[in-house]
């Protein structure tokens, strides 16, 4: 057993699951065994993880009947129906029953589209995320959404289906193109933003380290940034209400990765101007001070993060992308806005003049 682990709990009855955050967490021969019940597994991963790790993982999974190893191609176009259908036909051939149990290794990609095939397959098995991106270590690994996505609107085709376990082994972060840590470090920040002042302001002063890959940083980042998460999830599993904090910055961000391409700008990328964007409207209401939409913007440049939405997209663009939220509701938008720094609203009273002038208005000098 890692020395170096914290258990957290996602505390939803009787499909409650631990959270195990830690450093070599793929050396320990007990911990992932421990909740694949059948003697099945399908292990999911794609052409740049699974080099890197799935041999580690296989090797915790003992002398189990059948393995069964599949290797998607890399990137966020891929999270489609025909991957998905991909996975259904190596599984089908290969045998697996209702007892297998699917993993998941890899970033929110896998994750997401691996949790659906389990959520799918034979009415649901078991599966387990093993996330090897920052992103999906502090977010898409916890709380059960799965999806893939419909060239009209991303994650549109999915179910909520918890894992049985979330495992992250933070020695996996070391690979990481610093890119994509950035992208991370953007959902990361979210926690802080939406409900946890004290742990934005230690952001604002770690965050040199935490770029740099500080292993003490970055596991009380995870570990901080999870058990919001888990907290969240716990209040409101299905998204009925609360959970949808979780999607501060997102619904701009979503029509920006739109309208650029799955895969253009990366997922934390867009999130990251997003939130931008929402914390201006959210000065603009004379909620948070206009000096913290500036300490913000400089935040994400030393994060090299965009601070501006991409040139040719109109203010219309948006508009037209960000109807087809999934936060729309009888035709009304609704955006989560910050009241205070660490203290997110659901709003459903934006006009549409409002945001034509913060699309157009808005220029932080990228
Ligand atoms: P990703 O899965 O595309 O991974 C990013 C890149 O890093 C990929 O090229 C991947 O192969 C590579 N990679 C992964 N781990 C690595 C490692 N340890 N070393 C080297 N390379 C590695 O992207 P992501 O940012 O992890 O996830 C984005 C996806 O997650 C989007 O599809 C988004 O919609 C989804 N998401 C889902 C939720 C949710 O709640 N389910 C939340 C947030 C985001
Ligand atoms: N990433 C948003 C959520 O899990 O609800």
């Amino acid at each position: 057993m890692s020395l170096l682990m914290h258990t957290l709990h996602v505390d939803l009855g009787e499909r409650s699951y631990p959270v195990y955050i830690g450093r070599d967490l793929l050396a320990d021969s007990q911990l992932l065994a421990r909740h694949v019940a059948g003697s099945q597994v399908v292990i999911v991963s794609n052409e740049t993880v699974a080099p890197l790790y799935v041999e580690k993982v296989r090797a915790l999974l003992g002398r189990r009947k059948l393995i069964t190893e599949i290797v998607l191609p890399d990137g966020e176009q891929y999270k489609t129906l025909d991957t998905l259908a991909n996975i259904f036909d190596r599984v089908m051939a290969e045998n697996h029953n209702r007892t297998t149990t699917f993993i998941a290794v890899g970033g929110g990609v896998v994750g997401d589209i691996t949790g659906f095939a389990a959520a799918c397959y034979q009415r649901g098995v078991d599966f387990i995320q093993v996330p090897t991106t920052l992103l999906a270590q502090v977010d898409s690994s916890v709380g059960g959404k799965t999806a893939v996505n419909h060239p009209l609107g991303k994650n549109m085709i999915g179910a909520f289906y918890q894992p049985r376990a979330v495992l992250i082994d933070t020695n996996t972060l070391q690979t990481l193109p610093a890119r994509e840590l950035s992208a991370g470090l953007a959902e990361v920040v979210k926690y802080g933003l939406i409900c946890d002042e004290p742990f934005y302001r230690w952001l604002q002063e770690q965050m040199p380290r935490l770029l740099a890959r500080e292993e003490a940083a970055l596991a009380e980042a995870i570990e901080r940034s999870c058990t919001s998460k888990a907290r969240v999830v716990a209040a409101d599993e299905r998204e009925g209400g609360i959970r949808a904090i979780l999607n501060f910055g997102h619904t701009f961000g979503h029509a920006i990765e739109t309208a650029q391409g799955y895969g253009q700008w990366l997922h934390g990328e867009a999130v990251a101007t997003g939130m931008l964007l929402a914390l201006e409207l959210s000065a603009r209401r004379g909620w948070i001070p206009a000096s913290e939409v500036g300490d913000f913007c400089e935040l994400l440049r030393g994060m090299h993060l965009p601070v501006q939405a991409p040139l040719d997209m109109t203010a219309q663009a948006f508009l037209e992308l960000m109807a087809r939220d999934k936060k729309v509701v009888d035709g009304r938008l609704r955006l989560i806005l910050l009241k205070a720094i660490g203290d997110a609203d659901i709003v459903d009273d934006v006009s549409e003049s409002e945001l034509v002038n913060l699309l157009q208005g808005t220029d932080h000098g990228a």
